[in-house]
């Protein structure tokens, strides 16, 4: 896929485009990541703020600079998804990440100062939160957005299948995990690892993620998909844990 981000500091990317899933997945040609700068599409004197009508403090980022780095950017395309990275937008997920990596063409708008102009939002199709606090630009945001896409894709990760099992990905948080050494301050790996018992271990590990999402996030289990055998494990966890309704 291609991810096109529209940002005034392209060189904030370098960090996270040289190593990991974001550099596999480019490695292995399934993601394509292109800069555009919108002073580049700002006529002289390569202005892209200005201040706010209506006074106030802060500057607004203008409307013809970002207009044409969106229009550059969407050529060639058949489908373009444009996304505004914003604190107004909807809170980030796994869900959406998920469906943002099933697409063509993804353009993120990173803004600064106050944010961008309201009328470019007429070409946007969606607005992304990654949180409800403030930061200074949508650099971080479209970082967190391309990272959580890239290791989705083909090529990202060494184990192709590492992340079917983290959380979220069936609606439950995902297992704890353990590495040599097998005591470390006294403390022991759960036996049943060592066990070598696949069947076992799949167990203990779904019965973990139940127990995990009901201690530290419950409101996940009423959208999870469960099966009767989980509901079983979750009854028996709730007795375990005195937490019968
Ligand atoms: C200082 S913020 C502007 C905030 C805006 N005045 C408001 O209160 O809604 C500058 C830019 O940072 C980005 N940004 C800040 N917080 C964000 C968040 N939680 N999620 C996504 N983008 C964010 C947006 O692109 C925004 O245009």
């Amino acid at each position: 896929m291609d991810i096109d981000i529209i940002t005034l500091f392209p060189e904030a990317f370098e960090c996270i485009m040289k190593f990991g899933p974001i550099r596999k997945a480019m490695e292995s040609g399934s993601l394509r990541v292109r800069f555009f700068n919108p002073v580049d599409f700002a006529p002289h004197p390569k202005q892209v703020d200005d201040e706010p009508y209506g006074g106030g403090a802060g500057m607004v980022m203008k409307p013809e600079p970002l207009f044409r780095a969106i229009s550059k950017a969407r050529e060639g395309f058949e489908s373009s998804h444009v996304v505004y990275l914003s604190p107004q937008g909807r809170l980030l997920n796994q869900e959406k990440v998920r469906e943002l990596a099933r697409r063509e063409h993804l353009v993120l708008i990173s803004g600064r100062y106050k944010g961008i102009d309201e009328r470019i939002m007429a070409f946007v199709d969606e607005e992304i939160s990654i949180g409800d606090y403030v930061l200074s630009g949508g650099e971080l945001p479209a970082m967190v957005l391309l990272d959580a896409v890239a290791r989705l894709l083909p090529g990202a990760m060494s184990d192709p299948d590492s992340w079917r099992t983290d959380s979220f990905e069936d609606g439950l948080l995902d297992a704890p995990y353990y590495t040599r050494p097998r005591e470390f301050m006294g403390m022991e790996v759960p036996g049943v690892l060592l066990s070598g018992h696949h069947e076992k271990i799949e167990k203990w590990r779904r019965y973990q993620r139940l127990k995990r999402t009901l201690l530290k996030r419950p409101d996940l289990l009423k959208r999870a998909r469960l099966s009767e055998e989980d509901r079983k494990m979750l009854e028996e966890i709730k007795r375990e844990l005195g937490m019968e309704d």
